[in-house]
């Protein structure tokens, strides 16, 4: 399909609109003023017959007729389009004036005594087809003679004068529609300038230069949502890219570390011959700093895939008890050696995808293993409420500080990088921990009070489980 632009459109349209309402205005006006000029003919044919008709009454016989036919002659106002018969009633011209010589056909006349109407006018046709009106009547003189009057017009110069005002008004319509095209397609262009403005901007918007903003200050209310609208986006798009931009950084310096302590240890190591024992200490650390590493790509690869919209989770029906259970007896050997207890109270079933379970739960209690005081107990809860189930690992500890507590989601955070950067700590496990929950379309929520508690609360919503 053919695509106008919106310049076009709108002219188009303007000038669609302008063409209809000059034609129905001109054909208003032009039926008005015909109705008025025929009807005041006719009014004029009737008054001239009725004051004819008065004059002859008063003559003596119809050789009076001749004398005065000045008078009769300004009976019809000497019009040229105007004649005049007085004839006796078997047809014989008494009086005739007729310069427009149209014919007179002897017609029936309205009685002496009767009042002429318009209804009593006849029409007939004269040469070249032009429209005629005449109207006759009976007068008698004062010898008792019966004449007939009979008044006509012809409307050859009315029709010339509509013709005339038929063609003014096309006129006045193309002319009409002239000026239109060109108005409206000089304003409309003028109207859609910040509409232009704001295609250059977007033209100009690249990833590199996102900061780019479309302008607001003369864009008229329709673009103006719009343009908020798309800056809005554009901010979006800034932010998602400073994030990527932000990972990629923290990326490459969390995998400079170990690969630099390896190498450091590695070339050390070689500054001289050394004995067995202290090589295979070497090949331990190494074999340490590369699981480090590959737990980091691990990671990043399964938040990439967590964010790819075909992640596709596997749902089963989990009772939480026994999953707890299962997870904490997986922890046994780590918590027994730090002397923590971790103590499950859990009545809910969860319908969650159960490796994610797992790794989310996983997740916050390695995180409160680490920073529990030996001698004392993380508390696993889970219970049922009104949006779903909720689970919370709760454990006594430093606590963290409420300026952290937003940030703890974000990828590579560390509260304390110099303590926590580790080679078990990646700065990674909550992030997984809130993809894990997003992609069950749920959420979590860190809770702490400093020196006391910290408790995560991961909340699983309510979902329909299929049969
Ligand atoms: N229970 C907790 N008590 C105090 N601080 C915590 C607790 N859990 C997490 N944090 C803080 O939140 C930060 C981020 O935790 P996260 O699990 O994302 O990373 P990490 O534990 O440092 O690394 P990883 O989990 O990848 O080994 C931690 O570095 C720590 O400072
Ligand atoms: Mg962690």
């Amino acid at each position: 399909m053919r695509r106008f632009s919106l310049s076009a459109r709108l002219t188009g349209t303007f000038v669609v609109i302008t063409a209809v309402c000059f034609s129905v205005a001109g054909f208003l006006l032009y039926e008005a003023l015909s109705k008025r000029i025929y009807s005041q003919d006719e009014t004029n044919l009737v008054l001239s017959v009725r004051h004819l008709r008065r004059f002859v009454a008063e003559l003596e016989s119809p050789d009076d007729l001749v004398l005065h036919q000045d008078r009769l002659v300004a009976g019809i106002l000497g019009d040229t389009a105007n004649a005049l018969r007085v004839a006796r009633t078997d047809g014989r011209a008494l009086f005739e004036y007729n310069p427009s010589k149209f014919p007179l056909p002897s017609q029936s006349a309205v009685p002496a005594h009767q009042r002429i109407t318009v209804l009593d006018i006849r029409s007939w046709r004269g040469p070249d087809n032009t429209d005629i009106r005449g109207v006759s009547a009976i007068a008698t003189l004062k010898d008792g003679t019966p004449v007939s009057i009979t008044v006509a017009r012809s409307l050859a110069d009315r029709a010339a004068l509509l013709s005339r005002y038929r063609r003014d008004t096309a006129m006045a319509l193309l002319s009409g529609m002239l000026a239109a095209v060109l108005l409206s397609y000089v304003l409309v262009r003028r109207a859609l300038r910040p509409l232009r403005a704001m295609a250059d901007s977007a033209a100009a918007i690249t990833a590199q230069r996102l900061s780019t903003r479309m302008p607001l200050e003369d864009a008229p209310t329709e673009l103006h949502v719009l343009a908020v609208a798309l800056n809005d986006m554009l901010r979006r798009l800034e932010e998602g890219f400073d994030r990527v931009w932000q990972f990629t950084v923290d990326l490459a310096h969390d995998l400079r570390t170990p690969i630099g302590n390896l190498r450091g240890a590695n070339e050390v190591a070689l500054a001289r011959p050394r004995e067995a024992a202290e090589y295979e200490a070497l090949l331990g650390s190494n074999i340490e700093e590369c699981d480090r590493v590959s737990r980091t790509i691990e990671s990043v690869l399964f938040l990439a895939r967590a964010e790819s919209p075909q992640y596709a989770l596997q749902r089963v029906v989990i009772d939480a008890n026994q999953e707890l259970q299962r997870i904490a007896d997986y922890f046994e050997g780590i918590s027994s050696d730090a002397g923590v207890m971790i103590h499950i109270d859990a009545q809910a079933t969860v319908f969650a995808d159960r490796d994610l379970f797992r790794r989310a739960v996983s997740n916050l209690l390695s995180n409160a293993l680490r920073y529990t005081a030996p001698g004392k107990t993380i508390d696993v809860l889970a219970r049922k409420t009104e949006y779903g189930v909720s689970l919370s690992v709760e454990n006594p500890g430093p606590g963290i500080e409420p300026a952290h507590l937003d940030k703890l989601f974000d990828r590579f955070y560390r509260v304390d990088r110099s303590r926590s950067n580790s080679a078990t700590s990646t700065g990674l496990g909550l992030s997984i921990v809130k993809s894990i929950m997003e992609l069950h379309g749920g959420d979590v929520v860190a809770q702490s009070e400093l020196n006391q508690t910290t408790r995560f609360t991961l909340l699983f919503p309510r979902v329909s489980i299929p049969e």
